[in-house]
Formats: structure tokens, sequence, C-alpha cells
């Protein structure tokens, strides 16, 4: 049976990965009565065509279903994820140009091995409890937030998007509303080699010249930055180990593999766990997906989770090869709205594999796992494991 797309709670078992299927097979280009009407594409070679076409999908109405008309209407052409050009080309040269220090590496490795030798001293533990920490605060070593304040602001942030009610994620909103507010005014008198303090210093250009990004503008892609890098990393990572312990030869594989294959294994995590669901865009023109004719003002959602298990462009899509090569999959999107963290998002898991290679022996599970219900950001929230650390050679 299909499920209702718009039902998240329909996202919290597996169920919607036959959905996908069939949808792939049978009906690519599907048009969803429910939810105020939609279509939904569902193979690759389909996904890359909107994504790439983004002159005719636009991203300024909103880029996914349960999109709040009055929030987005507030920041769009001025937070990027939901900008069109121009604004959207000169916003995300600034932001490019800072989001990826010379200096992350260290940083990512020093959160990694921190996060690692807890998780060890524990033994046997809830896993994404220690996960969930490594892209909050490397969102904030990027920020330049204070170290002493990065678990308040990690709580805060995590806060503002899984909190139950709807109460309790405005609170936090408001909270990191205020603390980008006050951090901007500090860096401005201030200025570091920070995130914040970089793309309050550049200068984009305009249509008459060149300006200074506004204190608007910098809260609400801090805001992006924080959005986009927490949730989406840790399914990442999570899902990913989840994945080794469901599949013991590519586990295996991972430890003799050395160094040259950790980066087809990120790619693989990053294709197999894809953590952002679905996105939308709005049709400005006529335009036809297949034999389908597509109106003006139409919604038009792509369903990474399914492009990326499509076996036209992935043989053997229903498996983790952590070798699979070529892998050209979407989980970071597409075109010009391709995510601006992808570097940073990398990076924080090639160092987690490596870390976790070198100090960590076996991976067992030892409860079920449990997932988020979001067809939005979907991942593994609860994964139950034991970890045996590596044997350290004696001198
Ligand atoms: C595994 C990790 C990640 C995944 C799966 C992911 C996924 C995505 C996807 C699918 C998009 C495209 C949205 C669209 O087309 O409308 C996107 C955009 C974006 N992501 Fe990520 N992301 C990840 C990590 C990060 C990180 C670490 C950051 C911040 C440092 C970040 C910040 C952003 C921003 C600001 C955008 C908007 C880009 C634009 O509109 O041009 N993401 N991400």
């Amino acid at each position: 049976m299909l499920i209702d797309l718009t039902d998240n709670d329909a996202f919290g078992g597996s169920a919607f990965w036959s959905t996908m299927t069939w949808l792939r097979e049978n009906d690519p280009v599907h048009w969803h009565e429910s939810g105020g009407g939609f279509w939904a594409v569902t193979r690759y070679a389909d996904a890359v065509d909107v994504y790439r076409d983004s002159d005719i999908f636009s991203s300024r109405y909103g880029m996914r279903l349960d999109t709040n008309k009055l929030a987005v209407a507030a920041v769009a052409q001025r937070m990027l994820i939901v900008s069109d050009p121009p604004e959207h080309t000169q916003l995300k040269r600034v932001l490019n140009k800072s989001v990826f220090p010379d200096d992350i590496e260290d940083l990512v490795r020093d959160i990694v091995r921190t996060l690692l030798t807890e998780a060890l001293a524990e033994g046997e533990l809830d896993v994404v409890d220690v996960i969930r920490r490594l892209p909050t605060r490397v969102v904030c070593a990027l920020l330049g937030v204070p170290r002493p304040e990065w678990d308040w602001l990690g709580r805060t942030m995590n806060g503002a998007f899984e909190g139950e009610d709807e109460e309790t994620r405005s609170g936090n909103h408001a909270e990191i509303f205020l603390y980008f507010t006050e951090l901007l005014r500090e860096r401005r008198k201030n200025p570091g080699e920070d995130f914040v303090s970089r793309i309050a210093t550049d200068r984009r250009e305009t249509a008459d010249g060149e300006a200074e990004l506004t204190d608007e503008e910098i809260i609400v892609n801090c805001n992006g930055v924080m959005a986009g890098g927490n949730e989406t990393t840790r399914y990442s990572a999570a899902g990913g180990l989840l994945a080794f312990t469901q599949n013991p030869d590519q586990w295996a594989l991972l430890r003799s593999g050395g160094p040259a294959v950790i980066p087809t294994a990120v790619e693989e995590i990053l294709r197999w766990t894809t953590p952002g669901v679905h996105v939308m865009r709005t049709a400005m023109r006529p335009t036809r997906i297949r034999d389908r004719d597509i109106a003006v003002g139409d919604r038009v959602t792509v369903w990474n989770v399914s492009a990326n298990r499509d076996e036209r462009a992935f043989p053997d899509a229903g498996r983790f090869l952590i070798d699979r090569a070529p892998n050209r999959h979407l989980a970071f999107g597409g075109g010009r709205h391709l995510c601006l963290g992808a570097r940073l998002a990398r990076l924080e898991l090639s160092v987690f594999l490596e870390e976790l290679v070198e100090h960590v022996s076996s991976v067992e599970l030892i409860g079920e796992p449990d997932y988020t219900a979001s067809n939005f950001t979907w991942g593994c929230r609860y994964l139950p494991v034991r970890l045996t650390p590596s044997l350290v050679p004696t001198a």
C-alpha cells in the first residue's frame, strides 16, 4: 500500500521504502492529490533534471512540503536555501568562501577523538547520544562560539528543531536568534577568523556595486548553517554505523582497506542514509517532466531517498557497498542549491571513520534501532551498541 507522503508518521517505520520503489517503477512523476496537491519525482535522472533547471524550479516559495508560508516570505531572498538568483548567487559566493576554514580538520579531529573516548569509556550505549554532539560542536567551532558555550548551544539547537511541541521549538529558536544577534554585535567590534566575523566583514556584489551583508542576512544564514549541518550529519554518521553492524563484511573491508577506502565509504554512507528525504520547488514556467505537464505554480518535490536507490543509476542499489564507484548520489541535492556544507560534512564523516577504525575493533548492535518520523530529515535516532576498543600495541 502506498503511504501518504505528507504523513510524517509514515516515515517512522520502513514502509516508505516500498512506496518509493513502487513510485519509481510505476508512476515516476506522480501527482500526489492530498496535502494540497504536488508532484513527486522519484527517479534519479528526473531528479537531476529538476535540480539543474533551477530557473524553472524556484526555491523562494519554500523548499519543503509543510512550509510555513509566512515564515518563508519573511526570509526569502535573504536566507540562502529559500532564495533564487541574483540574491542567491551573491550570498552563496560570500558564504562559500568562509564555510571551510583552514584549521577545521584539526578541530574536527579533536572533537571526534573526545567523543569516541567518551563512547568507549561507556562501552554499551545509545551511540546517537554521543554522535549528536559531533555536528553541533563542529558548527559551534565554525561559527566561533566560545567552547564553554558549545554544549548549551548544541542542546538549544536540538530543542529548536526537535523539541516536543511548538512552544519548546519556538522558545529555543528565540534563544538562538538572540544569541546570534549578540555574537554578531561582539564580532563586529572584535572581528576574528571565524565564519561570523568573515561574512560580517566581506562584501557582496549587488545590482549597483557592492555591499556588506546586513545583520539580518548574517543571522538568518547562521541559522541556515546550523539547521543544515546538524541532524543531517548526525543521521549519516549514525546510519553509517548501523549499516556496518548489519554488514560485517563491509566493516571488515573498512578495517582492512586503509585510507584508500575512506572516501568511497563516506560517499556510500551518504547515499545509503540520505538524511535529506525530499526537497520542494515551485514551477515558474509551464514545463514537462517525462510525460507530465507541469503548470506555473505547481509544487514539485524531489525524493532524494528514492533517487539514491534507483537501480538505473546505482547497480545493486539495495546493497551497502563501501567501495562503490562511481557514486554520484544526490544526498547533497544538486544544481545551484547544492549543499553549502558538503565539504565540511564529508570531512566530518571521513574523520569519524578514520578515528573509528583506529580506536574501535568492533561495533555490535545490542537492541532495536529507532528512526525519526519525518518526511524531511530522516535517520536513526536511537542506536544501542557495544563498542570494543582496539588493542593498543604495548611498547
Ligand atoms: C550529511 C550531511 C548533510 C546533508 C545530507 C545535507 C543535505 C543538503 C541538501 C539535500 C541540500 C539541498 C537543499 C535544496 O536543494 O533545497 C542542502 C543545502 C544546504 N546545506 Fe546541507 N547537508 C548536510 C550538511 C550540511 C552542513 C554541515 C552544513 C553547514 C555547514 C549545511 C548547510 C546547508 C546550506 C546552508 C544549504 C543551502 C544551500 C543553498 O541553498 O545554496 N549542510 N544540504
